[in-house]
């Protein structure tokens, strides 16, 4: 797991520089490996009417229903912030963005990796991050 969990860290890293994030000044790149074993990457992309701005997880996430369609499920992903300088600062998935992380993962023991405040990388499952998650109930067991 160490080296997808460090590769993926990396391409969210490099992500980060496709920012476009002249309001806050953080840089964030998320990267994705699907079910399928493929990997996207996305970015912030803020606005000038500052609830528009897009997270880069959900960016990702676009550029993974884009291509795979229904069938796109999260098997592990990592995100990653620099600041207007290009340090690396901490930074864990918003509220907002671990409901579209569940939304997609194949299961709640999907790792998602993040550069924290004790300068290291921490691994944690989507059920961690988002307990007592909201999800709509199965059409099928109605
Ligand atoms: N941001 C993300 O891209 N992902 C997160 O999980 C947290 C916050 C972005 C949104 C905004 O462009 C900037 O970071 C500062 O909030």
């Amino acid at each position: 797991m160490s080296a997808n969990r460090d590769a993926l860290a990396a391409l969210a890293r490099e992500a980060c520089g496709s920012a476009h994030a002249p309001y806050s000044g953080i840089h964030v790149g998320a990267a994705i490996r699907s079910a399928a074993g493929v990997t996207y990457t996305g970015t912030n992309v803020e606005n000038a009417a500052y609830p528009l701005g897009n997270c880069a997880e959900a960016s990702a996430i676009a550029s993974g229903v884009q291509a795979e369609g229904a069938r796109f499920r999260i098997a592990e992903t990592a995100v990653w912030a620099l600041d207007g300088a290009g340090r690396a600062i901490p930074i864990s998935p918003c509220g907002g963005c671990r409901q579209r992380i569940l939304e997609f993962a194949t299961d709640g023991s999907v790792q998602v990796h993040f550069p924290w405040r004790d300068g290291s990388l921490k691994s944690a499952s989507v059920d961690e991050l988002l307990p007592y998650a909201f999800e709509l109930p199965d059409p099928q067991a109605q």
